[in-house]
């Protein structure tokens, strides 16, 4: 194949021939002369197409070519004359006179219109020919911010030292407050893993084994109801540090939202920095909300208002009068607290090491300083209804590992779609992902979830039966 150049590049080539190959996004027929605007991820650029210029083959094709087929073409580069400049196209100073076309595949049309805004299209359809709905424009934009930022947050963290570890996908039920997905096992008949709700107890684990700064692009599992910010397959960044207090972690990622949106998203202005620290009771008390909206002006889509919710109660009471976590069991309790978290003075009144951070009304992160001795991770338990028996069965290898040696450690994660819906000026965070689920956890394109065959249930050991769903 002739060497090939990204349609951005054709305005530096002009007065050359050169070769591009890409999707006839639009032909439009004039007679004997066509104009094909031809698209490849980087741009679009008008093609002419007469076939005095062409070669005898690419005169038939010329006729053939339709939409959305994805064409080789070999032509000149020539400037626009002045009037006909098109300041809103990068290649509006130029156009492509055509030597030749070669096909490299022809195409249906189109089941999902490409040309109509994505919200005139159900859900529905743009998910289940989703390789059509992100060849627009918009999707293919919001998958590079998600790249940028996912290689932003890579080389910000190895350069302080953070080592990316991966941590298992098959794996045991964490508590992170929402139901599990599992996983049948074959060779253990019965059981079954759990996919993780987060990375949690394996990132803790790490601590101990001396990883001291640990950070993954984790992918999470929760079974619970979508929203426009939730999926029940997300990603966080996740991290961990050892050797740290509430400060350290909270600036380390302030430090890397800020060069983040200063680097990869120039255009956006955050409104305050450093970040504002409210406390959970001040941001209820003021706004009815621990992740408040503190944009002055909402109608800005370009203005950040990042903030940081801190002095989190441990404990809340449930809906049947108990005592539950009020972000995971790991939490330790501020520093002046441990003695009454202890003694169970006050429960209600225990302020964690917890710190969540909102960034224009959503809650894009959170983390604490963790428990890395026994004694009050133990007593968090108890006081959320564990007995010594069931907390030993569920996190024995957690008090083993606290046992040998832990360091003082904390850490964070961000739910990295909920950042760069935000960042992007999406209002669902399905529009950052390649291939979300429906509102009712479907895949409509790959059609899952799906039954199985009654070989490979009867291989698991299992027997379907009818639900009532009431
Ligand atoms: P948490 O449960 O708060 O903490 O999750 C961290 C962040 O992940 C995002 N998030 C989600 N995003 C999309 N879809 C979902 N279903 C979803 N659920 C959560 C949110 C949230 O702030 N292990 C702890 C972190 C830690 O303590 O280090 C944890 O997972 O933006």
């Amino acid at each position: 194949m002739a060497e090939r150049i990204a349609i951005i590049d054709t305005p530096a080539h002009t007065g050359s021939e050169v070769t591009v190959s890409g999707w006839v996004d639009t032909k439009r027929d004039h007679g004997k002369i066509s104009f094909v605007d031809l698209r490849d991820r980087s741009a679009k650029v008008q093609v002419v197409l007469v076939p005095a210029s062409l070669d005898e083959e690419s005169k038939e094709l010329m006729k053939a070519i339709r939409p959305e087929w994805v064409i080789e073409l070999r032509g000149l580069v020539k400037a626009r004359p002045e009037k006909l400049v098109n300041k809103d196209l990068p290649t509006g100073t130029i156009e492509m006179e055509a030597y030749s076309i070669k096909v490299l595949n022809e195409a249906i049309t189109p089941v999902i219109p490409l040309d109509q805004e994505k919200s005139e299209i159900n859900e529905e359809s743009r998910l289940q020919y989703r390789y059509l709905d992100l060849r627009r424009e918009s999707m293919l934009a919001n998958l590079q911010a998600r790249h940028k930022t996912i290689k932003f947050i890579r080389d910000f963290l190895d350069a302080r030292g953070f080592w990316e570890v991966e941590t298992p996908y098959m794996t045991k039920s964490t508590p992170e407050g929402a139901r599990d997905f599992v996983i049948p096992s074959r060779k253990q008949p019965g059981t079954f893993y759990a996919l993780p709700q987060s990375p949690q107890q394996y990132k803790q684990l790490l601590m101990t084994s001396g990883v001291e700064k640990y950070f993954q692009v984790a992918r999470c599992f929760r079974d619970e109801d979508t929203r426009k910010d939730r999926q029940p397959e997300f990603t966080q960044l996740d991290l961990e540090m050892s050797f740290v207090e509430e400060e350290d972690v909270m600036s380390l990622n302030e430090q890397m939202l800020i060069e983040l949106v200063q680097t990869y998203f120039p255009e956006k202005k955050i409104q305050q920095i450093p970040f504002p620290r409210i406390s959970y009771a001040e941001a209820m008390e003021k706004y009815g909300s621990d992740r408040p909206d503190l944009r002055e002006d909402k109608d800005d889509s370009n203005l950040l208002a990042f903030c940081w919710v801190v002095d989190f109660p441990q404990f809340e009471k449930t809906e049947e009068g108990t005592w539950t976590f009020s972000h995971n069991p790991f939490s330790a309790p501020k520093p002046e607290y441990l003695q009454d978290l202890m003694n169970e003075n006050n429960i209600g009144e225990i302020l964690a090491a917890q710190y969540d951070i909102a960034l224009n009304g959503f809650e894009i992160g959170g983390g604490s300083i963790r428990n890395h001795q026994v004694a009050p991770l133990k007593k968090v338990l108890e006081i959320i209804g564990f007995t010594e028996e069931s907390a030993e069965e569920a996190f024995g290898h957690m008090f083993a590992a606290f046992e040998s040696g832990t360091p003082p450690h904390g850490g964070i994660a961000w739910g990295l779609d909920r950042l760069v819906a935000i960042l992007q000026a999406e209002d669902n965070i399905r529009e950052v992902m390649a291939f979300p689920k429906t509102g009712d956890g479907r895949d409509p394109m790959m059609v899952s979830p799906s039954a199985i065959s009654t070989d490979q249930l009867m291989e698991l050991g299992i027997k379907v039966q009818p639900i009532d769903k009431k």
